[in-house]
């Protein structure tokens, strides 16, 4: 009488058929795959219902992914997948300093976040000073600081290439009725490292919520809200370039993100100005608001 076949012989057969992997990682990675996909099976005793169920969100999370929409990632984001490989991709060095002056921790290396679906490279080259709203949009927000190396040095020539949303939630790519460079720019820093643009305050909006990712988020509870951000990545030659965001730390959703990509570092105030301060920029009227950051590189190369 030969013995049952039970769920380990199950899983050991599966890791081995990956013992010959050619490629070596690969072979690690299918095996690791294996073994938290069968752990998560039997952890969770999963039914055959909900095995059909799960196919289902798969096959709809493919139907529903285009050249402009990704639900992959998004599943990646709203499991804070996407968040995980950039911690491990872009570790920084600690802070040498002590709290900043609200543009950042004094001397801290700026840590990464999500990039997001919304980055479109090619964004129009703007001048110091000049704004990206390129229609209303919201109040108008002076955003300013520096971009330095870790060791305190300015970076003349670093490129901050901008992406926010506007008033209506929207940023351009999701957004047939204004120009597809509307709040997109990239600066350049001047000779002592500055940088200097005008845009709006940016507003919490949803991440994609009509899909398979919306179904889960509503199925478990949770909302799709991210709170008010703007997308920067900063470049300089002889540096690790920073994708990242700054935050407005009194915006709504601030504690509960749903792609978990706030980290405090990143937090800034936004402060209200009046029509008559002095330091309101040409270009701007009336009430305003300001955010100072200052961006801190490492020194080395890009990824590759
Ligand atoms: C964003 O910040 O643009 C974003 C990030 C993750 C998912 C959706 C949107
Ligand atoms: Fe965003």
């Amino acid at each position: 009488m030969s013995e049952q076949t039970t769920p380990d012989d199950i899983t050991a057969a599966v890791l081995a058929s990956f013992e010959r992997s050619p490629d070596e990682r690969l072979g690690t990675v299918m095996r690791a795959l294996t073994a938290h996909l069968h752990a998560f099976v039997k952890d969770v005793a999963l039914t055959e219902e909900e095995w059909r169920a799960a196919i289902g969100v798969l096959t709809a999370t493919g139907h529903i992914t285009s050249g402009t929409r990704q639900e992959w990632i998004l599943w990646s984001d709203a499991l804070g997948v996407s968040m995980l490989v950039d911690a491990l991709a872009n570790r920084v060095p600690a802070s040498r300093g002590g709290p900043g002056d609200g543009a950042g921790p004094a001397g801290a290396a700026t840590e990464s976040t999500v990039q997001g679906p919304f980055y479109v490279p090619g964004a129009p080259h703007r001048g110091y000073g000049e704004r990206i709203d390129e229609m209303p949009a919201g109040e108008p927000l002076w955003v300013h600081g520096t971009v330095r190396s870790l060791d305190g040095r300015a970076l003349p020539g670093a490129e901050l290439d901008v992406w926010q949303n506007g008033d209506n939630e929207l940023y351009a790519v999701q957004d047939r009725k204004v120009p597809e460079t509307h709040l997109r720019g990239r600066f350049t820093t001047r000779e002592d490292g500055s940088y200097g643009f005008i845009t709006v305050r940016p507003t919490p909006y949803p991440i994609p919520h009509d899909g398979p990712i919306g179904h889960m988020l509503a199925a478990t509870g949770r909302h799709p809200w991210r709170p008010a951000h703007i997308h920067v990545i900063v470049r300089a030659p002889g540096h690790r370039p920073v994708t990242t965001h700054v935050f407005d730390r009194d915006s709504e959703h601030i504690d509960g993100d749903a792609v978990f990509a706030v980290k405090p570092s990143l937090l800034r105030e936004l402060t209200a100005r009046s029509a008559d301060d002095p330091e309101r920029p040409a270009g701007i009227t009336g009430r305003w608001w300001s955010l100072a950051s200052d961006f801190v590189l490492v020194p080395g190369a890009a990824a590759g």
